[in-house]
């Protein structure tokens, strides 16, 4: 008979909780699996109870249970005001799945091959502007390269007046979007346009009759290119129908708000710990420099591990009964994959924390064990865009620039909807042709 009480977790009140998660999430996560083990509970205001689960066979259950049991696009309500409602991640069953399908053939391999040259082009002009000699703060810097590479290779827009009104709008939609008055239903009263909602209300209007206006141009033009915006336009419904426009603006939000923040996060993250481990950085410098890609691809996978930005899975919403390890939930808990744990767990990781590419040299990151993509029907559907962009900015920023950091380790903090380093990954970049050209031939 499988238990029924819900794993046990922190007596605290659910606004401490919230305020511990909010502010300090990992070590919140880590101090619940030492005192509970795992699988633990968590509360968290204006949520249903939370089921971390810390083991990866678990997880393996529990990204295998069917999707009209367990609803993750219910659990992401507060994020329909910024994504729209035909959003991949807030549908849920046969509508995810058709609007999934949709997406999915825009991030195959060859098209994201395909897209490399403009993706180098784009980070080869920004790192090259980033000052040098002087202590910088990567993270805006990081932030500003994915937003110029959503804009470029996923809406497809080209240099000139309208990128330059899309980048303006789309950087104040991305602060406005993410103030609580915003985040948090009860709150959305339009006060006039200076209020939170108010001024994210008319951002919104205007930044989606922008895009509106270029997908119906695109349409109307038939021309075709590289970018996801294209593919989309080419996507057809299960009847043989096209996307609609207002479905592909709410999809090209989604890949916004998804691609944006957890990228640079992922970056800002890898950079630190590459100035604070001098070994890896010598070793990945020569790599680059030989033009090799495999310690590249392994300090990628392992910044993965050891800093995942988003510290569990999307939660998904029991509807139905469910049973996963060995407990029966019933309907209105959520449970989620404890990533960061699993990622930081000593009897999977010798060394957990310390930062150690060598570890995927001769391993394959294994489906339940390596999760900062999530898993299962819901798994990240930009997982090979991300890596391709870290790779392309990290090997031409070791190529352009030498960092540096004599601070010590920043610690995590909360930022939107990720981590990142607390004071934005601060580094100073030294050119590198400059030393190169100081060695006698
Ligand atoms: C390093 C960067 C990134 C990380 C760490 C990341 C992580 C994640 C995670 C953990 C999920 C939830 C998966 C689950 O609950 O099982 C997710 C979903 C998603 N991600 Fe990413 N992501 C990244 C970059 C991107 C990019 C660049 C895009 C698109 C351009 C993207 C698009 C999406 C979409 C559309 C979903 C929803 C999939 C669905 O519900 O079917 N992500 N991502």
């Amino acid at each position: 008979m499988p238990r029924t009480d819900l794993p046990p977790g922190p007596r605290e009140p659910t606004a401490i909780q919230t305020l511990r998660f909010l502010t300090r999430p990992v070590p919140f996560l880590e101090s619940c699996r030492r005192r509970y083990g795992g699988p633990f509970t968590i509360r968290l205001a204006g949520n249903v109870p939370f089921v971390v689960l810390t083991d990866p066979e678990h997880v393996k259950e529990f990204f295998a249970v069917a999707p009209d049991v367990l609803h993750p696009g219910e659990g992401g309500k507060v994020l329909g005001p910024i994504m729209g409602r035909h959003s991949v991640l807030l549908l849920d069953e046969d509508a995810h799945m058709e609007q999934r399908k949709l997406m999915l053939p825009a991030f195959h391999g060859e098209k994201m091959a395909a897209l490399t040259g403009l993706l180098e082009e784009v980070t080869e002009r920004a790192i090259a502007s980033w000052p040098r000699d002087e202590e910088v703060a990567l993270h805006p810097r990081l932030q500003a390269v994915t937003l110029e590479v959503i804009l470029r290779a996923v809406f497809g827009f080209d240099e000139g007046a309208r990128l330059d009104q899309m980048r303006t709008l789309l950087e104040r939609y991305l602060i406005e979007g993410v103030h609580p008055a915003v985040m948090l239903p009860p709150l959305h009263w339009d006060l006039g346009p200076r209020s939170p909602w108010g001024r994210f209300s008319r951002t919104r209007a205007e930044t989606l009759a922008l895009l509106g206006r270029e997908v119906a141009e695109r349409r109307a033009s038939g021309g075709e290119s590289d970018d996801v915006l294209s593919m989309f336009l080419a996507a057809e419904h299960s009847d043989g129908s096209p996307m609609r426009d207002e479905e592909i603006v709410d999809e090209l939000m989604t890949l916004l708000v998804a691609g944006h923040e957890t990228t640079a996060s992922s970056l800002s993250f890898a950079c630190a710990d590459l100035v604070r481990n001098p070994g890896v950085y010598d070793r990945l410098t020569a790599a680059i420099d030989a033009g090799e890609d495999e310690y590249l691809d392994a300090t990628i996978t392992e910044a993965l591990r050891r800093r995942p930005v988003l510290p569990f899975s999307q939660p998904r919403l029991a509807v139905k009964p469910v049973e996963v390890g060995g407990r029966r939930y019933e309907p209105g808990v959520a449970l989620t994959a404890g990533i960061y744990l699993i990622q930081h767990d000593p009897s999977i990781y010798p060394e957990p924390y310390a930062f150690r590419p060598e570890r995927w040299l001769d391993q394959r990151p294994g489906t339940y064990t390596w999760l900062p993509f999530g898993g299962g029907r819901r798994r990240c559907l930009g997982a090979s865009f991300a890596q391709l962009e870290m790779k392309v900015v990290l090997r031409e920023l070791l190529r352009q620039t030498t960092l540096s950091s004599s601070a010590p380790p920043e610690r995590t903090a909360r930022r939107h909807i990720t981590v990142t380093p607390e004071r934005g990954a601060r580094v100073t970049l030294r050119a590198r042709a400059r030393e190169r050209e100081a060695v006698p031939a």
